[in-house]
C-alpha cells in the first residue's frame, strides 16, 4: 500500500458497463491510473489482480502500461498503472480505412506473442467455468438491453447453456479478449490497456468482437479487414465468440 496512500486528485474516468471503476490521479507529480474492483471478481477474468500479472509478463513483449503497484483496499483489489498516451482507435471511427486496419494491426501484434511459457489462460474452460461463477453470484451482465439484436435467446441460463452445448473447436493464440476500444496508436504502434481477460484463448475471440464494432461503424469495410488479416471469414466462430461475449 505505499503508492496507494500517495495518490491524489482522482479524476473518474466515464464508465462504460464493466464493474471496475478507473480514475485518473496524480503520483509523485506524475499521471498515473488507478483501477479497481470487488474481490467478488477476483476468480474471474475481470480481476485487476491479474491484469497487473499479465501486464508486468507483458513488458518487453507488446506496448502496455507499467505495473506501479498492485494489491487489496477494503472490499476491493487495485491496480496502479502508468499512463498510455495517443491516439485512441475510437478517434480513427471517422476514416473508416484507417479504423479498420489498426483493429487489424492490433490484432495481428497480440496474436503475434508467443504462448509457449504464457501463463495466462482464457480459454473456452476458463470462460465457461468464470461464466456459471458469474451468474450464480449475479454478476453477469444479464440485461437483455446490452445484447445485439440478433441475440435471440429466452434467458441468460438459455444462453449460458448453448455456449455449453456449442463450443467449437479452439486454435489457441494469445488474445486481448476484449480489443475493440481498449487500445492507443502512438508512433503507429498499438499501445494496450484493459488487459484483464487476456491470455491464451481462440484466434477468433479477439477477431469477432473486432468485427462487431466494424459493422457497426463501417460494415461495407468486413472484406478489408479480413485482407489485412489475412484470413478468411469463419462465420460460425463470429457468431460463437460475439455470443459469448454478451454475458460479459
Ligand atoms: N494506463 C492508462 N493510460 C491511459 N488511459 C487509461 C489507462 N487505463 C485506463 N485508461 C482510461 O480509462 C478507461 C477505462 O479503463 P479500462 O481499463 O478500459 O476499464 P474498463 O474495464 O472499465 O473498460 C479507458 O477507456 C481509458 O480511457
Ligand atoms: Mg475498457
Amino acid at each position: 500500500m505505499n503508492f496507494y496512500h500517495q495518490l491524489s486528485a482522482p479524476s473518474p474516468v466515464s464508465e462504460g458497463l464493466s464493474p471496475a471503476r478507473v480514475s485518473r490521479c496524480t503520483l509523485q507529480g506524475r499521471t498515473v491510473y488507478l483501477k479497481t474492483i470487488p474481490k467478488l471478481f477476483a476468480p474471474t477474468t475481470y480481476s485487476v489482480r491479474r491484469e497487473g500479472a499479465v501486464m508486468a509478463w507483458l513488458q518487453g513483449k507488446l506496448r502496455v502500461p507499467q505495473v506501479i503497484e498492485c494489491g487489496e483496499t477494503g472490499d476491493s483489489e487495485y491496480l496502479i498503472m502508468t499512463e498510455l498516451t495517443g491516439q485512441h482507435i475510437d478517434c480513427l471511427m471517422d476514416s473508416p480505412e484507417d479504423y479498420v486496419t489498426q483493429l487489424a494491426r492490433a490484432i495481428r501484434a497480440v496474436q503475434a506473442v508467443d504462448i509457449r511459457s504464457c501463463p495466462f489462460v482464457s480459454n473456452l474452460d476458463t470462460r465457461l467455468r468464470e461464466l456459471s461463477y458469474l451468474l450464480e453470484n449475479g454478476l453477469a451482465d444479464t440485461d437483455p438491453a446490452h445484447w445485439q439484436q440478433s441475440t435471440a435467446f429466452s434467458s441468460p441460463q438459455a444462453l449460458y447453456r448453448w455456449l455449453v452445448e456449442n463450443r467449437p473447436a479452439e486454435d489457441p493464440v494469445f488474445s486481448h479478449g476484449d480489443i475493440s476500444a481498449n487500445f492507443f496508436i502512438e508512433n503507429g504502434e498499438p499501445c494496450f490497456y484493459d488487459l484483464a481477460r487476456m491470455g491464451v484463448a481462440d484466434r477468433w475471440a479477439d477477431i469477432a468482437l473486432a468485427l462487431r464494432d466494424i459493422r457497426e461503424v463501417c460494415p461495407a469495410l468486413e472484406p478489408l479487414f479480413f485482407e489485412k488479416l489475412g484470413i478468411a471469414p469463419d462465420p460460425q466462430k463470429i457468431d460463437y465468440y460475439i455470443l459469448l461475449d454478451e454475458l460479459f
